[in-house]
């Protein structure tokens, strides 16, 4: 298949719409950060072609949909929610699949949903603006399918982010490892990567806007190569964490084929990089690994924990598991929940293994059965609970710096954000003015559980109510 699979150009076929398309669209998105920030670039795109986004599927004349097919059963989950836009279409309403399933099941979808009129894939998004032109014209099956062909990225300045103080930057996309497991190599093409320049360009100018928080994406984080050969990806960290303006700079996910000493050592070393490595392991199993086409074992994983560990600051460590690959053993199985404790991460998000399609481990033989793949994570998930709860206690009596985020009325406590990425509830000395969302201030902890941290602000650090007029809030640097 080439990119951007087509129906052969020209006329509407007699079977097309030709009620215009109002130009209003709804979106729904799905899955991770990568999908959330490629509806924010789709919006931008769409606003830019003079579209108008609704908050009501009602009001909308093309209703899109992002999708994510990463595990479970999620072309099934796309179908009944398709079958559920099925009553809107006698309203001259268009839709469009987007994102992950629309490249994976590709054109059965028109089979199966007759009233989508666009397919696409995320390697295809820079073609948005024509697959839109043809909608108008009145073309019904348009479609963005990208068969590992694509070597561009898509950027573009139009990105409508949704919250106006922390905001993502894809720095690279696709995959290129083919972990046995994963659908991803198969839904978002080959890796590519944008050149420093661009991401700097972005950088700046979200700073000029006003962000103090960029969070680098990728499927692979650190398997960045710079197109331009300037800069390495613990460079570009270094360069993103030194623009003025910018106080946090996260990245994610990282991959530990990747993962180099300099990064830690740029952590170490740049204020603005925050204190938290996500580097999924998926097994402590040496053997479910190398079944796994990971390309590392356990003692190569834990060296690059040592280096984590030795470092001058606290770095928090997060990562992903999977329990229950083909052939994991109550051994296997034993080594994951010792690799907890060997490295004390402060959050894990495990899964329960689900067989993707086209992947070579559907095919494994020793299917594990979906009850000792419930009790297996339930067991992960307590150990890594005790674990946390033990682990957070350091951060007992801590000042630590925190973003506001929001308010939570119901319970009389503002939620912020620390650099290590833990949520802190925290609540005000008497009489101090709150504080605005996106403003940082030093938060003394009080109170420490699994999940989060507790704390109340620090006298002096935030201006008091007077009882003539409000003052205006000062932003502490
Ligand atoms: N089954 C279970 N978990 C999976 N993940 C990816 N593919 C699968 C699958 N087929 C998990 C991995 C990855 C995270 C984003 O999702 O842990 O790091
Ligand atoms: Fe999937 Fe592995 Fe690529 Fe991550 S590195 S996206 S788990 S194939």
């Amino acid at each position: 298949m080439t990119a951007d699979t087509e129906q052969p150009a020209g006329k509407p076929s007699p079977n097309d719409i030709l009620v215009p398309v109002s130009k209003t669209f709804y979106i729904e998105t799905f899955g991770c950060q990568m999908n959330a920030h490629d509806s924010e670039k789709v919006i931008g795109t769409l606003e830019h072609e003079g579209y108008a986004q609704v908050s009501d599927e009602a009001e909308a004349g093309l209703i899109l949909y992002n999708t994510c097919s990463i595990r479970d059963k999620a072309e099934q989950k796309v179908f009944h929610r398709l079958n559920e836009y099925k009553r809107l279409q006698g309203e001259g309403k268009r839709f469009a699949v987007i994102g992950c399933v629309a490249q994976q099941e590709g054109e059965r979808i028109f089979e199966r949903a007759p009233y989508v009129s666009i397919v696409a894939g995320s390697a295809s998004y820079r073609n948005l603006p024509d697959m839109l032109a043809r909608l108008e014209a009145g073309e019904t099956r348009i479609t963005g399918l990208d068969d590992r062909q694509t070597e561009e990225t898509f950027d573009t300045e139009f990105t409508v982010r949704s919250n106006p103080h922390r905001g993502y930057i894809t720095i690279i996309e696709g995959c290129d490892k083919f972990c046995a497991y994963c659908v991803v190599p198969y839904t978002r093409g080959k890796e590519r990567s944008r050149t420093s320049a661009s991401v700097l360009v972005e950088a700046r100018r979200m700073a000029d806007q006003g962000y103090t928080d960029i969070q680098l994406l990728g499927q692979n984080v650190n398997s960045w190569r710079d197109p331009s050969g300037r800069l390495s990806f613990a460079e570009l960290l270094t360069a993103v964490g030194s623009t003025p303006g910018i106080k946090r700079v996260r990245f994610t996910t990282s991959h530990p084929r990747d993962f180099t000493r300099d990064i830690v050592e740029a952590i170490d070393a740049t204020p603005t990089l925050c204190d938290h490595i996500h580097l999924p392991v998926q097994s402590g199993s040496s053997s479910v690994l190398h079944a796994m086409s990971r390309e590392y074992t356990r003692d190569w994983y834990l060296e690059r924990m040592s280096w984590i560990h030795s470092a001058k600051r606290d770095i928090s460590i997060t990562s992903d598991m999977i329990v229950g690959f083909p052939g994991e053993t109550d051994a296997d199985f034993e080594e994951t929940i010792t690799l907890l404790g060997a490295v004390r991460y402060d959050a894990v998000f495990a899964f329960k293994f689900s067989p993707r399609p086209n992947t070579p481990a559907v095919g494994m033989p020793d299917t594990i059965s979906d009850e000792v793949k419930t009790e297996r994570l339930r067991i992960l998930n307590d150990r890594q609970r005790e674990i946390q709860r033990e682990h957070y206690a350091r951060h007992l009596g801590q000042t630590v710096e925190v973003m506001v985020e929001s308010y939570n009325a119901a319970r009389g406590q503002i939620v912020g954000r620390s650099t290590q990425n833990k949520t802190v509830n925290f609540t005000l000395v008497p009489d101090a003015l709150e504080p605005p969302i996106g403003s940082y201030l030093p938060i003394r902890i009080t109170r420490t559980m699994p999940n989060c941290l507790v704390g109340e602000s620090i006298a002096g650090a935030l201006p008091l109510q007077t009882t003539l007029q409000a003052q205006p809030f000062v932003v502490l640097n």
